[in-house]
């Protein structure tokens, strides 16, 4: 048993959905090579009720040119399946994609959430990209801001949110009947955990989230935002269970303390170069995935801060 009532709630749900299949969600994953992400469609197989989760939209920097390929093949499959979206749900500010959320509001419907922290995260970048006060660091730019254990359904099946700091300051998790969107929190067990020197980021508070959500139970479906490959295994996997990375994650696995964690964590951080898109990303998706607005020709232009980051 925990004392952490928003966790217990989510471990209660998930046990219960694991025990009776009609509670469990049907979960389609996409995988994008170009940065690496798994988005999701996530529905309820007796209402066809669903949520999209970590969207991609594509993006050729050299030229700056947006396209929606990935995001047209989560439409196609939501027509196809005749589902009715509900939630958009992005589980932090990403930096290594542009999310497609508003274009697929656009298509789809529903409504577009992060968690609260985002705020942070708004404040933070607000001062990297020097944006005026047209820039709202409220949260406003998204429909919905979840705080931690804050209860939502997916047509019969209950979700909690769970707010999972570290990665970023604003990670969440989303647990929707016995399915796990981790985000950035954990990788595979084979490839460990996500790196938390952005801005904002914390080894031992991610730490702390990681080990929160290794409290749900063992046969919990786990699915994450990123697969790089691990050395020696040839094939992308983004999909794998609470009891496999509570005991075999190699950066967190039971016994791993939060002092050895912090310590390899900081070191390991410390060689890795910003992610490709970071930049264009985060301008991006701190906007609830909307494209700064244009100046005077019509234009939308993202910047480039030398030397800041
Ligand atoms: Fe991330």
């Amino acid at each position: 048993m925990t004392h952490d009532t928003a966790l217990q709630s989510a471990v209660d749900l998930a046990a219960k959905a694991a025990a009776e299949e009609s509670t469990a969600p049907i979960v389609q994953g996409f995988f994008d090579e170009e940065t690496f992400t798994a988005s999701y469609i996530v529905h309820d197989p007796a209402t066809g009720k669903a949520a999209i989760v970590d969207s991609v939209l594509d993006f050729d920097q050299p030229s700056g040119r947006t396209s929606t390929g990935s995001a047209d093949a989560i439409i196609a499959y939501v027509k196809e399946l005749g589902l009715s979206v509900q939630w958009l749900l992005e589980t932090h500010a990403h930096a290594d994609h542009l999310s497609a959320a508003p274009y697929l509001q656009e298509h789809l419907g529903g409504t577009l959430a992060i968690g609260s922290e985002i705020l942070t995260v708004q404040n933070v970048f607000g001062k990297v990209f020097n944006e005026g006060t047209e820039f709202a660091r409220d949260g406003s730019q998204f429909d919905h801001l979840f705080s931690d254990g804050d209860g939502f359904a997916l047509g019969d099946i209950q979700a909690v949110a769970l707010h999972v700091p570290g990665h970023t300051p604003a990670d969440m998790a989303y647990v929707i009947g016995d399915a796990i969107f981790v985000g950035d929190t954990m990788f595979m067990p084979d490839y460990g955990t996500a790196r938390a020197d952005f801005p904002g980021g914390d080894a031992r508070r991610l730490f702390q989230s990681i080990r929160r959500l290794m409290h749900l139970p063992d046969e919990s479906r786990v699915f994450l935002c990123h697969d790089y490959k691990a050395p020696g295994r040839d094939t992308f996997v983004h999909e794998t269970t609470i009891g496999a990375e509570r005991t075999g994650n190699v950066h967190a696995h039971d016994g791993v303390t939060e002092d050895e964690f912090v310590e390899m964590r900081t070191q390991r951080d410390a060689t890795l170069g910003m992610p490709r898109l970071i930049l264009p990303s985060v301008q991006v998706n701190m906007r609830g995935g909307h494209f700064p607005e244009p100046e005077e020709n019509g234009t939308r232009y993202l910047k480039l801060p030398l030397n800041t980051l």
